[in-house]
């Protein structure tokens, strides 16, 4: 109708979740809830409880925030919601019964006799959830089967960036310097060879973990049997990995909406001190409770080696066939070699995380990254491409 304003964009932003990153995700999903301009977009949260049930959550940044130092979580008591995977429902359905304002889509038709209510169609799924069950393609599938359009990565590059074996595998076919390593399955020890070849300190890593959980550096074989202890307490599947010596880098990368390649932003650095009590990387403490880390955004790099992380990061999303986002992390070594430590799929998103700082430091500010990243997944939408 000529006149009348557009639909706006249906948009639930989907955190919370069962991961050890819960509360991060609930405060990058308070700060998208601000981001969202209301006159384009209908917002609607949905939490994940920490043990997987889903509810509609407040449609309150503030809730979702750090207050007095408290860190927000899911409310668990809040009215439960599923998103079925059946794309005939195409959106979200409560289970409490009670009539609420049904949107438009499809979702009305005969649910109420089943005690459930649909509360209409959704246009783009925001799922802001950090490690397993979230970052790794199982909501990926789930929003496939449904349908469902959501911003980022698909389910290949989703699980294959979670698991550092494989992220490994097909970083190194695309060329991309990834440094020594080597992958220890259930029962597996590390042989003498491997000893020799990757040499001391080497890193130990669950194969799918997240926020440094699990990962000790060692500096003497003694240590090792504890640190592939921690590491398999979270995941079977370990990475012994010869530390790098360098300097840790993380870039930005978008997809691009005019048709071009992915775009980086500029890198930013992050610097660990190392103090008494410190684990002398960027450990869990360093990244979420002590203030031992600092970022500089931008790097404070030469032209030549911002140059080169910039392309490295488009070389990396692209062998891993990422979509919409990612936050790719390097180090860059004293000769100005880069070697990829890892992709992160769904990076931390508060204003103060080092992916919405690269844009913003690269000319993209908080709420223009949201708006295009909800562009992104509409225009790319599900299925095969
Ligand atoms: N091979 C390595 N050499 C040097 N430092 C490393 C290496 N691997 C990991 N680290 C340190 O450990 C941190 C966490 O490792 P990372 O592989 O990024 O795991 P996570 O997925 O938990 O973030 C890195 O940010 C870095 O400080
Ligand atoms: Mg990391």
């Amino acid at each position: 109708m000529p006149g009348s304003p557009p639909r706006r964009t249906r948009i639930a932003v989907l955190y919370g979740g069962r991961s050890t990153e819960h509360a991060i995700s609930c405060v990058s999903a308070g700060s998208v809830l601000r981001a969202l301009d209301r006159r384009r977009y209908d917002v609607v949260a949905v939490g994940i409880t920490p043990d997987g049930r889903w509810v509609l959550g407040p449609d309150d940044p503030d809730a979702l925030a750090v207050r007095d130092g408290v860190l927000p979580a899911v409310d668990a008591t809040a009215r439960p919601v599923v998103l079925p995977g059946d794309p005939t429902v195409g959106g979200l359905i409560a289970l409490d019964g009670v009539a609420v304002s049904a949107g438009p889509g499809p979702a009305d038709r005969g649910t109420a006799d089943l005690g459930a209510v649909g509360l209409g169609a959704v246009d783009v799924v925001f799922p802001l959830l950090h490690g397993p069950f979230g970052e790794d393609g199982t909501v990926q599938g789930l929003l496939e089967m449904a349908a469902v359009p959501y911003v980022g990565s698909g389910v290949f590059a989703s699980a294959a960036a979670m698991d550092k074996q494989y992220m490994k595998i097909l970083l190194a076919a695309a060329g991309l310097d990834i440094g020594p390593y080597t992958v220890l399955r259930a029962g597996q020890a590390l042989s003498g060879d491997d000893r020799e070849r990757l040499g001391l300190p080497v890193f130990v890593k669950p194969a799918r973990g997240g926020s440094s959980i699990g990962i000790s550096r060692v500096d003497a074989w003694d240590d090792l049997a504890t640190a592939l202890k921690a590491a398999r307490a979270v995941d079977p599947k370990v990475l012994v990995e010869a530390a790098v010596v360098g300097r840790e880098v993380e870039c930005g990368v978008l997809g691009s909406l005019d048709g071009g390649g992915p775009e980086a932003s500029l890198p930013a650095e992050v610097t660990v001190a190392s103090s008494a009590g410190s684990a002398g990387f960027y450990d869990f403490e360093a990244k979420y409770l002590s203030d031992a880390a600092r970022f500089d955004v931008p790097a404070n790099l030469p032209a030549e080696v911002t140059a080169a992380v910039r392309q490295i990061a488009v070389r990396a999303f692209v062998a891993l066939d990422c979509a919409g986002l990612a936050r790719v992390d390097v180090f860059v070594r004293p000769d100005g070699s880069v070697v990829v430590n890892e992709v992160n799929t769904m990076p931390g998103f508060t204003p103060t995380s080092m992916f919405p700082r690269m844009w913003a430091a690269t000319g993209l500010d908080y709420p223009r990254l949201v708006d295009r990243l909800v562009a992104l997944a509409t225009r790319h939408g599900t299925g095969l491409h």
